[in-house]
């Protein structure tokens, strides 16, 4: 909605989306968008078997709270659904030295697209030939690190990548498997998905320019670079599998064009990750079973149509994971009622955190829920608005939200589903200092990733001399 006065002055921005009903009891949490052990106590939330009061007594706030046996229950329902495919955990929804761990420890392997993550999953022990090389514009040194350290596959996205590593491949001697991002002109979001024949962004080999098959045919000719086969990756936070349909019936079609003209048939497939999570009552995604029948159903009846032997097929679901394994908790500071035109009031609550934790709602306008974690209350519901510390008034961490009226200056703030995309994507704007990440299980916490200190953001300031 767009007003000359900014998206807040749109007619009817108060009565907040018309997804959003106002609960009986503001006090009850949405289960499905919390993870599995979140339930309250006398109003109290508790996480992995503890009170998230508890937690803030010791770590103070922002904090992110990660329930351990809810990551590792959806890391194993994904390696169980798709129990003939490899599951690549994504990385750059959320990565730690623990995560790749229990990644591992599930029977995933892992997806990394920068040597900072490489990093981070050798430390971790991650066996190197269960890792996934990504990115758009790889250097020399990192395909260079990535093929010495034994990485498993390495995903090419441009002609210079498959001229570097052919190079690599010869002065290492060293073997360099790959695979060859191809666009299939989908684009997926949420229920809707878009197919063109012209594809307009940065990443992978075009299919329809005939990119995609000139890439294949030069991996080919390049000795010691071995191609496991096409990847394609649509989109993300897709509820629908009408776009993974349309991409895979494509990039099918190319896989076995390959196989006619140039007699070589690739052994993989990789169809990418993106699938979505409930934010809030809005969402109503897909479980990982459902979502392997449906993708195995349209690869096999395309296989069949074009007569050629499956491929061993491959998936990436990062948020669908960690997402939902995760929420953050603040420390309500102000209370500020604003008055808008037209009489009506919003509820601004200000938290000790905000864009610095939580870049999506102002990137990408996405939505969030919140709860008071700290307390029951009786007060009647409002509608309110969670928004940071930042000095930037689209520094917003959920646009709309039902809370007690009597939401107060001390209160803890939960909001779920913070799991992808948020530690990851945290900066130190305003020289915050980015949130822990707290593993809990079983009544046990952990600092998974410790909170950020003044120390650590003067460290690179060298001074002025
Ligand atoms: N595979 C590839 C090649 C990808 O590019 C991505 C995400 C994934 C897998 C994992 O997608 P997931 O299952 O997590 O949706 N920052 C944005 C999302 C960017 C996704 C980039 N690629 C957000 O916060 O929504």
């Amino acid at each position: 909605m767009t007003h000359e006065a900014g998206w807040a002055h749109a007619p009817g921005a108060l009565r907040g989306p018309s997804w959003l009903r106002e609960p009986a009891d503001p006090n009850h949490l949405v289960p499905h968008l919390w993870s599995s052990t979140a339930h309250k106590v006398d109003g109290e939330l508790h996480v992995g078997g503890l009170p998230v009061a508890d937690l803030v007594a010791e770590h103070n706030t922002p904090a992110y709270v990660l329930d351990e046996d809810d990551f590792r229950a959806r890391a194993r329902a994904f390696r169980d659904a798709f129990s003939s495919y490899d599951v690549y955990y994504a990385g750059k929804a959320f990565l730690c030295t623990a995560v790749a761990r229990w990644v591992s420890e599930e029977g995933l392997s892992l997806d990394v697209c920068s040597n900072g993550e490489l990093s981070v999953a050798l430390r971790a022990g991650v066996d190197p030939a269960r890792i996934g090389y990504h990115g758009n514009n790889k250097s020399v040194t990192e395909l260079r690190r990535a093929v010495a350290e034994g990485v498993g596959r390495i995903v090419l996205d441009s002609f210079h990548e498959i001229e570097r590593v052919a190079m690599i491949a010869q002065d290492t001697g060293l073997p360099v498997r790959v695979m060859i991002r191809v666009t299939a002109g989908v684009e997926a979001h949420t229920h809707e998905y878009i197919a063109t024949a012209h594809e307009d962004q940065k990443f992978g080999f075009s299919i329809t320019s005939g990119d995609a098959f000139e890439a294949v045919r030069r991996v080919q000719d390049a000795p010691g670079v071995e191609l496991l086969g096409l990847h394609s990756h649509i989109g993300s936070q897709i509820f629908d599998s009408a776009g993974f349909e349309v991409a895979a019936r494509r990039v099918l079609a190319l896989h076995a064009r390959v196989s006619d003209e140039l007699g070589v048939t690739m052994p993989e497939m990789d169809l990418g990750g993106g699938f979505g999570i409930a934010y809030t009552t809005q969402d109503d995604p897909s479980d990982p079973a459902q979502l392997a029948t449906e993708m195995s159903k349209i690869v096999e009846h395309e296989c069949r149509a074009l007569g050629i032997p499956e491929p061993r097929l491959s998936i990436e679901p990062g948020r669908a994971i960690v997402g939902p394994a995760m929420c953050t908790v603040y420390t309500v500071g102000t209370v500020k009622p604003v008055h808008l035109d037209g009489g009506a009031v919003r509820t601004y609550v200000s938290v000790d955190g905000g864009m610095s934790d939580n870049i999506r709602t102002a990137l990408y306008d996405a939505d969030y829920s919140a709860t008071l974690a700290s307390r029951s209350s009786d007060a009647a519901p409002v509608l309110a608005r969670v928004v940071g510390k930042h000095c930037e008034a689209g520094d917003i961490v959920v646009k709309d939200e039902f809370l007690p009226g009597d939401v107060r200056p001390g209160d803890l703030l939960a909001v779920p589903g913070t799991g992808a995309y948020c530690r990851s994507m945290a900066s130190n704007y305003n020289h915050a200092l980015r949130p822990p990440v707290i593993a809990v299980r079983d009544g046990v916490a952990r600092v998974v990733v410790r909170r950020e200190t003044e120390d650590d953001l003067l460290a690179t300031d060298m001074g002025d001399q």
